[in-house]
């Protein structure tokens, strides 16, 4: 449960919906389930297999397994540290709209209000940033209370609350007048277009769905029984997420074009044209809808946490709550420089997603098919493709979406 709300975030509710429709519907997610098998889900395995394995954090589980590789592992928890960062400012607009909606402030809005609305949070350094705040301290507030206590309690509650929030938007919005176009836009497959930079979309989406390349996987990895199965944990998290972005795909884009508008990705999709959509439907669903995002913005963050705290127990002896305190702190001094400028909101998106990530699951392809020892990867694995797929396929299709992507 705790991997699946890693891996379910805004990532699943803001971007893939979108990218289905633009990169050609049923097409895009043919691509993105092959993307997902033959690249993301090795290398999920590769993380997992190496926190298994070494039952530490990120850092020190590089360390022991290849030394030389160690620096790699300050790079994954930098990552971490990072997308924590500005992730915890768009949770804090989550929270900002769930207290509106509360509120019923959104009731008979406009889109141009909605923008004005929109435009007024983001440009409110007190609102943004002490929302930003509220959300990064309970993300603390859950990993201070333990892994089992904590992230795994509330991971077992909170996932299948949220998979029922979603569901019951999509039976919602699959039910307006006007929805089947939605429905067309996400499912009607157009493989003209399906360029390389639509693979590429695909891959890099499907790597920070699944929360690889950044310690998230490893080091909830190294918390597993030594019973558990890594292909089992892995295979069962990559279904759900993708079976959730589908959905979610369901509960918004059908929703968008009952409304006769004009579909769009990111903050302005969550935060400005939805709030319209679902205002119109009562006072209750908007706060199931931002109830949802900030629950799945939570379960991520909370893994991206869990990264850095594990590193700076592990590594540095500090107790558990002073190395919560001690990366709440720096994470709220760069989410509020990604609050208040917007320029170091997407330079810390942009570097993460396309640089640190990139760097993070190769390392850990590299090391899981070249480092260890084949029959101890064979144990965890039990397929020699799957074995071939992290040895060669991973890592250059990694080198290939990096190359794209940067350029
Ligand atoms: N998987 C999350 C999403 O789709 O929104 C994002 C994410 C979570 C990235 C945790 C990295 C991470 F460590």
């Amino acid at each position: 449960m705790a991997m699946a709300g890693s891996a379910v975030g805004l990532g699943n509710i803001w971007r893939f919906p979108y990218m289905v429709g633009e990169h050609g519907g049923a097409a895009f997610v043919i691509v993105y389930i092959a993307c997902c098998l033959l690249v993301s889900l090795p290398i999920f395995f590769s993380e997992s297999i190496i926190g298994k394995t070494t039952r530490t954090d990120t850092f020190g589980a590089l360390e022991f397994l290849a030394p030389k590789a160690k620096n790699v592992g300050y790079v994954a928890i930098l990552a971490s540290f990072i997308i924590l960062s500005f992730y915890s400012v768009v949770g804090g607009w989550s929270f900002n709209y769930l207290i509106r909606s509360l509120g019923g402030s959104f009731n008979g809005l406009g889109m141009e209000q909605a923008r004005e609305v929109f435009a007024g949070v983001g440009s409110s350094p007190v609102e943004s940033v002490s929302c930003m705040l509220v959300f990064l301290g309970l993300t603390a507030m859950i990993v201070v209370a333990g892994v089992d206590k904590g992230i795994g309690r509330f991971s077992k509650i909170s996932i299948p609350v949220l998979f029922v929030m979603v569901v019951l938007i999509a039976w919602v919005s699959l039910r307006l007048p006007g929805a089947g176009k939605g429905v067309e836009y996400l499912v009607k497959p157009d493989f003209s277009k399906l360029d390389a930079p639509a693979i590429a979309a695909a891959l890099g989406q499907s790597f920070f769905s699944l929360s690889l390349g950044v310690g998230s996987i490893l080091t909830y990895s190294s918390y597993m029984k030594e019973e558990d199965n890594v292909l089992q944990a892995g295979a069962w998290t990559a279904l759900f997420d993708t079976l959730f972005a589908i959905i979610a795909g369901f509960a918004i884009m059908p929703a968008v074009f009952a409304a006769g508008i004009e579909p769009a990705a990111g903050p302005s999709l969550v935060f400005e044209t939805l709030p319209v959509i679902f205002s119109r439907m009562g006072v209750v669903l908007p706060i199931i809808f931002f109830l949802a995002i900030l629950i799945a913005a939570l379960s991520s963050s909370i893994s991206m946490l869990e990264v850095v705290v594990a590193w700076l127990v592990d590594q540095k002896g500090m107790r558990r709550s002073y190395a919560v305190l001690a990366v709440f702190a720096a994470a709220a001094a760069l989410g509020s420089a990604c609050a208040v400028v917007p320029r170091v909101f997407s330079s810390c998106d942009f570097f993460s997603s396309n640089v640190l990530m990139m760097i993070g699951a190769l390392a850990f392809a590299l090391i899981v098919g070249w480092k260890m020892p084949r029959e101890e990867v064979l144990r965890h694995v039990r397929f020699e493709f799957v074995y071939s797929l992290i040895r060669y396929v991973a890592p250059i299709m990694i080198v290939a979406i990096a190359v794209t992507n940067l350029l």
